[in-house]
């Protein structure tokens, strides 16, 4: 970050800002943001993108939500982009930066298909896409199916019937979330993404044993011996 810009200060006008508006979306709360936002940062450096731009774009990215299930959910991150350059125009952020944080904010989401044209809109794409993978993503998952009142899962191995992630969370994973890897277009999120996911993979597959969709690998046979000492561990 440059020395000259406070970015402790913008922090808490950003944060300031956004609880004015909280909507008690728990995966899309200040710590969504806080993730984002220091994701962003450490991609940024990697990338060699602006830091300025990629701090105030994380955190004011979300500053409109639009339910999931809306038919207006693809305008989210326009709407986003506008309200937050207006915000930043009022508090006196340098205006030759509010450009390029509206682009990246508008270009972040996976619904508005807008290419990201610049490094800083890549860094804040690929830090949202890492907040729907791995722990913190999997939590992030059955809360938003939880509000939107759709079953955990369907009974069954995910690999025999359509998937249908507007009834069952489980679904999002395979229709979406699997999948983000591919979409990353940095080099250091694209390794984040790759661990996270198979972080996931491995928790669906115990899920998958836990409600008897697929069968518990075999206990390991304990070889029997005779060798004096075999079974001193035990
Ligand atoms: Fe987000």
């Amino acid at each position: 970050m440059p020395r000259a810009f406070p970015s402790e200060l913008w922090v808490k006008r950003f944060r300031r800002f956004l609880s004015a508006g909280a909507q008690g979306d728990a995966a899309h709360d200040l710590e969504h943001l806080r993730r984002v936002a220091a994701n962003a940062l450490a991609l940024a450096r990697a990338e060699g993108a602006r830091p300025e731009i990629v701090l105030a774009a994380a955190w004011l990215h979300d500053c409109v939500i639009v339910p999931k299930n809306s038919p207006r959910r693809a305008q989210a991150s326009a709407l986003s982009a506008r309200r937050a350059g207006l915000f930043l125009r009022r508090a006196g952020f340098p205006s030759a930066l509010i450009p390029a944080v509206e682009h990246a904010i508008e270009a972040h989401s996976f619904s508005a298909g807008v290419t990201p044209r610049t490094p800083e809109a890549r860094v804040v794409q690929d830090a949202d896409r890492l907040d729907a993978l791995g722990a913190v993503g999997i939590a992030r998952c059955f809360t938003v199916g939880g509000a939107l009142g759709r079953a955990l899962y369907a009974p069954g191995s995910v690999r025999a019937r359509r998937i249908d992630d507007a009834r069952y969370t489980v679904d999002h994973f395979h229709a979406k979330l699997l999948r983000l890897e591919k979409t990353m277009t940095t080099t250091a999120g694209r390794r984040e993404a790759r661990r996270r996911t198979a972080f996931m993979r491995t928790y669906l597959r115990r899920l998958d044993e836990e409600i008897g969709a697929v069968k518990p690998p075999a206990a390991k046979t304990r070889r029997a011996t005779s060798r004096p000492g075999a079974y001193a561990r035990r």
